[in-house]
């Protein structure tokens, strides 16, 4: 599976046949590796544990507590069967005028009720994947390109590229100002282009950023969109993570810029959103586009026919959404959880001396672990990702998947799974780091000229790491950890 037979290629299409989907890339492989031996607690203590699913699996509690109380909502039982008829037969594109009023008021809520969303810009997509094709649909021929601030989500590639035949161009950011989005580095990337003679259509940036986990401040999203209207540039605003900010500084979207005392051409501006992250709902494939510009509205909305949600689903949410007591309990809740577990991961990293950005949101951590590259190359770089997946069973993602220009850097979720599979993970990060500490003193010391000791677990305690549930050691971040603090 996955792979196309190659007596398929004369029969199919180039495009179903080629690499546009980018599966060969080591962010799906880690994810196949985890689906070869996959962690279950009692069935497979020994298994991968996966940590490259940006999902938010924190608040499941509060989403099944307001389903039971609103039965109605989901039609398809015995309260809600009254509604069925009507919501089976709809199929307008425009979508139900609750459910956009529900999304551009829950919009306006995840972004402080600093800004209002207006419902009859609200165009629907097949999650934020689907948002950005028909995006790259709407605003670049093929051959054209969108500038890229790296890292990046590795998904862009088959989102924008593929069916589109759009092309990506990175505008490359350095861990020596914290991958900050500066002018010089989007000048430059926009004159590479022209110098390669491809016609630049629009910048994408995704606020807050996934992989980093970081914010865009205010003077950034100024310097951006001064930059896209010089070079009357598209500018495309990924928010899907706006409600996973868990600390100061708050978030700050585009649209709020969009209201400030800015000189702008706001035809060039639009949002993607979906429900994926800040609701942690991706298997509902509730994607939204947000455009300032008349046009791309129309546009959007007529190819919005390949990738609507269903009537179903619209009516789900639009009643939960409505909720404003239990909307803003969520986010408040969902808020917190995420901060605790970020607090948790960063302070048993601490204690190993393993560095990562200093981030505020998001579903994962950007963890540096150039120190345990043997030299500073991507093959260094894959050839530790092998053992962190094979050896200490985590599947964690390459920082070259997302196109980071460094090597060394690995993006770790830590909201897709329960609290106890996250202390085994950061178990047995925390003992792979000790035990690559030891090695390295080891190998200073014994200086050997040849046959030198490789970078790998001694069995008998990768044994005892793989199935612990709780650290044992006294240096454990876990028994004064505020994750137990909060359970107990
Ligand atoms: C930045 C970014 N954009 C888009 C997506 C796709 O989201 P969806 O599930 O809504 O299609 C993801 C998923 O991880 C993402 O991280």
């Amino acid at each position: 599976m996955g792979f196309v037979d190659r007596s398929q290629e004369n029969l199919l299409s180039k495009m179903a046949t080629g690499n546009g989907h980018g599966e060969n890339s080591p962010y799906f492989d880690g994810w196949k590796a985890y689906e070869n031996d996959p962690f279950h607690a009692s069935e497979n203590p020994r298994g991968v544990i996966h940590m490259g699913l940006a999902e938010n699996q924190l608040c499941f509690d509060l989403i099944q507590d307001w389903i039971k109380k609103n039965p109605k909502a989901s039609i398809c039982t015995p309260d809600g069967v009254d509604a069925f008829r009507d919501i089976a037969i709809f199929q307008d594109y425009h979508g139900l005028p609750e459910f956009r009023n529900a999304v551009a008021k829950f919009m306006a809520k995840v972004r402080g009720n600093r800004v209002r969303f207006d419902p009859d810009r609200i165009v629907m997509s097949g999650g934020a994947t689907g948002a950005h094709e028909t995006m790259a649909f709407c605003l670049a021929n093929p051959g054209e390109a969108f500038l890229v601030p790296t890292p990046y989500y590795p998904g862009f590639d088959r989102d924008l590229r593929w069916r589109t035949g759009v092309q990506l161009l990175p505008v490359v950011c350095e861990s020596s100002n914290n991958f900050k989005v500066t002018r010089k580095a989007l000048e430059a990337a926009y004159e590479r282009a022209q110098e390669a003679n491809i016609r630049v259509k629009g910048l994408l940036i995704t606020n807050p950023s996934n992989p980093l986990g970081t914010i865009l401040d205010r003077e950034t999203l100024r310097s951006i969109v001064s930059f896209i209207n010089e070079k009357n540039i598209h500018l495309v605003c990924d928010e899907i993570y706006a409600a996973t900010v868990f600390s100061e500084p708050g978030f700050v979207s585009i649209s709020e810029i969009m209201e400030e005392e800015i000189t702008c051409n706001r035809d060039l501006i639009h949002i993607v959103y979906s429900l994926s992250k800040d609701m942690g709902f991706p298997g509902f494939r509730v994607g939204i586009i947000y455009s300032y510009n008349d046009a791309v509205v129309n546009c959007s909305r007529k190819m919005s026919s390949f990738g609507l949600v269903s009537s179903q689903t619209q009516h789900l949410i639009a009643s939960m959404l409505s909720d404003d007591e239990f909307v803003d309990r969520f986010i408040a809740e969902s808020a917190k959880r995420l901060g605790i577990r970020h607090e948790v991961f960063t302070q048993g990293l601490d204690q190993v001396g393993i560095g990562y950005l200093k981030s505020n949101a998001g579903l994962f951590l950007w963890m540096d672990l150039h120190h345990l590259l043997k030299e500073k190359t991507f093959e260094a770089e894959m050839k530790l990702w092998r053992v962190i997946i094979n050896e200490v069973k985590l599947n964690v993602s390459p920082g070259s998947s997302f196109h980071c220009s460094e090597p060394g850097w690995f993006r770790v979720c830590f909201a897709n799974m329960d609290d106890s599979t996250m202390e085994l993970a950061l178990t047995r990060i925390i003992t792979f780091a000790r035990q690559s500490e030891e090695l390295r003193i080891q190998r200073k010391r014994q200086c050997w000229a040849s046959n030198r000791p490789r970078l790998s677990f001694s069995k008998r305690r990768m044994d005892d790491i793989m199935t612990t549930q709780s650290l044992l050691s006294p240096h454990s971040p876990i028994p004064q950890s505020p994750l137990v603090r909060a359970r107990t």
